[in-house]
This record gives structure tokens, C-alpha cells and sequence, in this order.
């Protein structure tokens, strides 16, 4: 069997963390294969809402299906814990479905003092950070210097742990930033979270993932952030620090390229970015208000205020590519229900005035603003219709079905899956 994949085409929050749970009763596993506490995946149903960081998405789906944290994925102990324990009061036994892989690398409360004294340092050009150490945990990782889930089973992890302490510590004196007094509290903390994350099936989950694919079962791997926060190909610098596009999968899971299947490509039927850096169709002004109130776009995780635009095509059709998607899911449709008209940016104009379609090597590269291309816009007619209610395809106005197949023959794509709203329910599988 091949493992499929769901991953964000745009600035994360698309609504992975929805789809991945209305998905995860077919499969037998759902992986998670990057990125860390920075994300925030949203999951509703029977009238309650949860939001997951680090946990697969996977966890509330009836049947015997198997979670895994994979070893691309950056851990912060305390925040598991947290995480874990409210799953477990919520009723999922969660240390039965659980795996975590050994592989996967150990954010310190070390790693988020020096993420917040990198952001500090850099002013106002600062990228916006979740403030989690994604950053500086990933940068141990590729410097050789990181500590692992596995690495808690070894019987000196206290002196690795104190050693690694102990370098960032310099560094943030030399960054002139020293720990707070309660720092010997977080780490008492840390320690004791880490003392509960070895409760937990630690695993090697590279050769479970490739059994479980031997024995023809399946496996659902659920991307973090989106391809516009990828460390290549988003709009470095304001980008996160991990591979968030479809090869994330392989190195994030140890799935060889060739034993990926199906692609879903997760897209809201507009566009929202949070933190600083280039966002082409950017609106300012009270359209971009109201697609914030009606769309809820505040962070799942930091509660800060989505900043929104209209969906930009040059950028999805680059994601597409860059993913190899398959399958394309439209979110977030209902949010337009109101508008007369809606526009769609289907080429950029670059400062030298030539017209393109293939995104740019740079969209701008100022922390704030709308970027150095000047989006162009094709404007459709708005549906005015409530689209919530609707279950099936029958129940769609023609006005958004145009809107869908005007997306799908530009990007080339079909789409597969609509939602109409943040229930589980509130999904049309085509
Ligand atoms: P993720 O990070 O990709 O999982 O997405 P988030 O959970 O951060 O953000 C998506 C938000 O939109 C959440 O609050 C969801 O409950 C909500 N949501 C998901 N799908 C829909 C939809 O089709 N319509 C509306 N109105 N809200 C949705
Ligand atoms: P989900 O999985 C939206 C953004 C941050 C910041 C940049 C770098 O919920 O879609 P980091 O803390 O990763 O170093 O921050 O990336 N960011 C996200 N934006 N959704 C996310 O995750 C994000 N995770 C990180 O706002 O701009
Ligand atoms: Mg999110």
C-alpha cells in the first residue's frame, strides 16, 4: 500500500486538522511528519472544539487507528503533557494508540528563551514566531547538537541535557538576554515532562510506517504549517524552519518517495497569513475585516489576528506543483456566502511591470506589507447563498460551482473534498 498525504498549500490554518479527522476512519495510522507546537489544528464535533499541536489528528476517529509522531516533528515535553492529559480527560486512551518516534528531536525551555531573544534582536523586522523554539530546536538538529526522544532512554540523559542547557545559556548571555527567576521551575518542569513523555510507546516509527505499508494497511500522513511556511520554497525568511511540502513526508516518516500515494492539497477558499512577511492579495481595508470576523481568523494557538486576503492562484498553482497534489479540498467556502462579487488573483505584476503566472523567486521581502508584485484579479459573481447546510453536491448554487471550476482549470487540479463549515459534518466529499 502507499501512503497518502495532506499537507497546506498556503500560509497554514487551512483546516488540516478537520479533514484529517474527517479522513482518519479509512486509514489505519495517521502520522504527523513536521513542524511542532507551532501548529494549531483545529477539530470540531458533537458540539465541542479541540485543538491539537503535536498529536495527529487521527486520535477521536472510531476504529482501531494508530497515531504517530514521526521524527520530523520537534517535541516540546511540557506541552505534550499538556496535550496528552486533556486528551486522556477527554476519554481517549491515548498511551494505547499512541507511537512516538525516537528520532524526533526535544524542544527545551532553552530552545523558546533563545526564540524569543532571536525575534527580540531582530526588531521590527522580526518574522513572528509562535514563540514555541521551533527555530532553535531545528537549528540543533541540523548543527548536530540537538537532543532526542530516545535519547531520554539513555542513563546519562541528565548530563546531555545539562550540557546542551548550558551552551544555550551562553549564548543567550551573549545575546544579553538571561533566564527569568523561575527558570529553575521550568526546567523542574521540563524534566518531569519528559519522565511522563517515557510512559509513551517510544518507537522506531520508520520501520513501523514501512510494516505497516508491507502489510497493505494504510497510512494517512498529516503536514503542519503550509508550502507558503516551507524553509525552500516559502517566502524565506518568514517562513518555519521544517521541509512543510509533500518530501517532508519522506524524511519526516522515512517513506521512500515512490511508496507515496495520494496527495490532498488543503486550501481555504481565500487566503490568510499570521506572523510578518510578504502576502501578495493582502487586503487592508474592510473586506479583509469582515472575511476575518465572519472566517473566526484569529490563531489557534497564539490568538493573534489572521491577516487576510483573496485567494491568490499563482501561489496555489506553485504548491500544487511543489506538492505534486492530486486531490485538491476547498475550506472555508461558506465565509464567502455574503459576497456580491469575489475576486481571484490570477497573475502578478512585477515591479518591472512584466505579467506572470509562475510565482516569483521573491514576492517582496519586508516583514510587513503586501509585498513588491501587484496582485491582478479576476472577479467572479458571489453565490449569496448559505452554504452550511448543504450535505451533497445537488445542494450547490451554480454561482460556486463556477467558482470551484474556475479554480480546478486553472490549477489544473480537481477538487475533491468541499467544507462548509467546522463540523465534521459540514463536509461534501465529491
Ligand atoms: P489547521 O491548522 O490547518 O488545522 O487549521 P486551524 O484549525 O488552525 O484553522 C482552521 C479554522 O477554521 C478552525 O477554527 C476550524 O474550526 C475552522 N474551519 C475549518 N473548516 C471550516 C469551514 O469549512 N468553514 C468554517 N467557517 N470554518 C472552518
Ligand atoms: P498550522 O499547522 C499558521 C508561522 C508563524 C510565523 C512563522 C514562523 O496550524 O497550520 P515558527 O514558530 O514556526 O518559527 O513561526 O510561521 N506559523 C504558522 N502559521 N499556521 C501554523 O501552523 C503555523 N506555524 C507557524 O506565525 O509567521
Ligand atoms: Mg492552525
Amino acid at each position: 500500500m502507499k501512503a497518502d498525504l495532506l499537507l497546506g498549500l498556503q500560509w497554514g490554518d487551512e483546516g488540516k486538522g478537520k479533514i484529517v479527522d474527517v479522513l482518519a476512519p479509512k486509514y489505519d495510522v495517521v502520522a504527523r511528519f513536521q513542524g511542532g507546537p507551532n501548529a494549531g489544528h483545529t477539530l470540531e464535533f458533537d458540539g465541542h472544539k479541540h485543538v491539537l499541536r503535536s498529536i495527529p489528528s487521527g486520535v477521536f476517529a472510531k476504529g482501531a487507528i494508530t497515531n504517530v509522531i514521526g521524527n520530523g516533528v520537534v517535541l516540546d515535553p511540557v506541552l505534550f503533557r499538556g496535550e496528552a492529559e486533556q486528551l486522556e480527560a477527554d476519554g481517549v486512551d491515548l498511551h494505547s494508540i499512541l507511537k512516538i518516534s525516537k528520532k524526533a528531536h526535544l524542544i527545551m525551555p532553552t530552545h523558546r528563551l533563545l526564540d524569543a531573544a532571536g525575534e527580540r534582536a531582530m526588531g521590527s523586522g522580526k518574522i513572528g514566531t509562535t514563540g514555541k523554539g521551533i527555530g532553535p530546536t531545528y537549528t540543533d538538529k541540523v548543527s548536530r547538537h540537538g537532543l532526542r526522544v530516545g535519547d531520554t532512554l539513555r542513563e546519562d540523559f541528565a548530563e546531555r541535557y545539562a550540557a546542551a542547557r548550558d551552551a544555550h545559556l551562553a549564548r543567550l548571555a551573549a545575546m544579553g538576554a538571561t533566564p527569568a527567576d523561575n527558570f529553575a521551575a521550568l526546567e523542574q518542569e521540563w524534566l518531569d515532562a519528559v519522565a511522563y513523555l517515557r510512559t509513551f510507546a517510544l518507537t522506531d516509527t520508520e520501520h513501523y510506517i514501512n510494516k505497516t505499508l508491507d502489510a497493505d494497511h494504510s497510512v494517512l500522513c498529516e503536514g503542519a504549517q503550509g508550502t507558503m511556511l516551507d524553509v525552500d520554497f516559502g517566502s524565506y525568511p518568514f517562513v518555519t524552519s521544517s521541509n512543510t511540502v509533500a518530501a517532508g513526508a519522506c524524511t519526516g516518516l522515512g517513506i521512500a518517495p515512490g511508496r507515496i500515494g495520494n496527495v490532498y492539497g488543503i486550501f481555504k477558499a481565500y487566503c490568510t497569513r499570521v506572523g510578518s512577511g510578504p502576502f501578495p492579495t493582502e487586503l487592508f481595508d474592510e473586506t479583509g475585516a469582515t472575511i476575518r470576523n465572519i472566517g473566526h481568523e484569529y490563531g489557534a494557538v497564539t490568538g493573534r489576528e489572521r491577516r487576510c486576503g483573496w485567494l491568490d492562484l499563482v501561489a496555489l498553482r506553485y504548491a500544487v506543483m511543489i506538492n505534486g497534489a492530486t486531490h485538491l479540498i476547498m475550506m472555508k467556502s461558506d465565509v464567502l456566502d455574503g459576497f456580491d462579487t469575489i475576486k481571484v488573483c490570477t497573475a502578478y505584476r512585477m515591479p518591472d511591470g512584466t505579467v506572470t503566472t509562475d510565482f516569483p523567486y521573491s514576492v517582496g521581502d519586508n516583514a510587513e506589507g503586501a509585498g513588491i508584485v501587484e496582485p491582478i484579479y479576476e472577479e467572479l459573481p458571489g453565490w449569496k447563498t448559505d452554504l452550511s447546510k448543504a450535505r451533497t453536491e445537488a445542494e450547490l448554487p451554480q454561482a460556486f460551482r463556477d467558482y470551484i471550476a474556475f479554480i480546478e482549470e486553472k490549477v489544473g487540479v480537481p477538487v475533491a473534498v468541499i467544507s462548509v463549515g467546522p463540523d465534521r459534518e459540514e463536509t461534501i466529499i465529491r
